[in-house]
């Protein structure tokens, strides 16, 4: 066994920001529906079909899925965190979803039947995954043949200024977040489309789509942007939350006039772009 668990590390800070993610859940949801639409409309499920979210956190993209399903259909979503879980949980009985199960499972060890399964579900997830082609493996072990998987990851860092703005402003105030953003399980590490056509092909998925697909969050002011990105972004906001109030306003004094150019009569407006990539 190795002495770093990278799946640890990622377990720790889901079940500390899961509070956060709850809050947050409708803007970390809407900011990004396009890519959760695409991604069930992907999938197509069906009436009685049994439909299976990874990497759910409090599960809104799932839930889409689930409102196709009826009566006799199953939407398993799943994380690793159990507060994510708890999360996703109470957003189903909010929404009177009565046919979410919804359960604790690391992605790369995924608990069920052979064949089992009529389409997979995973926005943001699979790039947080040290090991993605385990993952990968799981997903084609219990997809039925001829059903789809349809993922989300995010692009090129520099088509991501919400994040990297904020990190940059971390580096310049010595702080440095941990991890290689673009090694195994970080963020921008499925971020070229090529890496995923390999894990997939590894896989032994045969029909391949990568697609980019982007957008918009906006922010009413500073204050909103700093708030939802240091209570929900992972490590940094770990890291963030690690620091004394004096640090925490040095950073915010060098972010803010490096969010300028992001400005509008509105607030903020940041452009995001993911790759959305379908297989079967
Ligand atoms: C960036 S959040 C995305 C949450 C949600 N899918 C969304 O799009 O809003 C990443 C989620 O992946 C989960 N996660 C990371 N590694 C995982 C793994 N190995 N197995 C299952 N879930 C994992 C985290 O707990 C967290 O909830």
């Amino acid at each position: 066994m190795s002495e770093i668990d990278p799946t640890g590390q990622t377990r720790q800070w889901s079940d500390q920001l899961s509070g956060a993610w709850e809050r947050h859940r409708q803007f970390l949801f809407e900011s990004e529906r396009r890519l959760s639409e695409w991604l069930v409309d992907q999938v197509d499920p069906q009436v009685g079909d049994t439909i299976l979210e990874l990497a759910a956190g409090p599960g809104e993209t799932g839930f889409l899925a689930a409102e196709r399903l009826g009566d006799t259909g199953r939407l398993i979503s799943t994380d690793l965190g159990a507060g994510m879980v708890a999360a996703a949980q109470r957003g189903a009985e909010k929404l009177g979803l009565d046919n979410v199960e919804c359960r604790v499972m690391d992605a790369q060890q995924i608990d069920l039947d052979d064949d089992s399964i009529d389409g997979v579900l995973c926005r943001f997830g699979l790039m947080l995954m040290p090991e993605p082609a385990r993952a990968l493996a799981g997903v084609r072990r219990v997809l039925r043949p001829g059903r789809r998987l349809a993922y989300g990851v995010w692009g090129p860092p520099d088509k991501n200024p919400w994040l990297t703005l904020m990190v940059g402003a971390l580096l310049q105030n010595g702080h440095q977040p941990p991890g290689d953003p673009f090694g195994p399980g970080g963020p921008f590490s499925l971020a070229d489309p090529a890496r995923n056509r390999a894990l997939l092909d590894d896989a032994g998925f045969t029909e391949v789509d990568v697609e980019e697909l982007s957008g918009s969050m906006a922010f009413a002011d500073f204050d909103q942007y700093w708030t939802v990105q240091s209570e929900v972004s992972g490590p940094v906001a770990l890291l963030i939350g690690t620091l004394a109030s004096d640090e925490t306003e040095a950073i915010r004094e060098t972010l803010e006039p490096m969010l300028a150019e992001f400005q509008t009569p509105q607030g903020y407006e940041f452009p995001w772009h993911t790759l959305g990539v379908s297989v079967r």
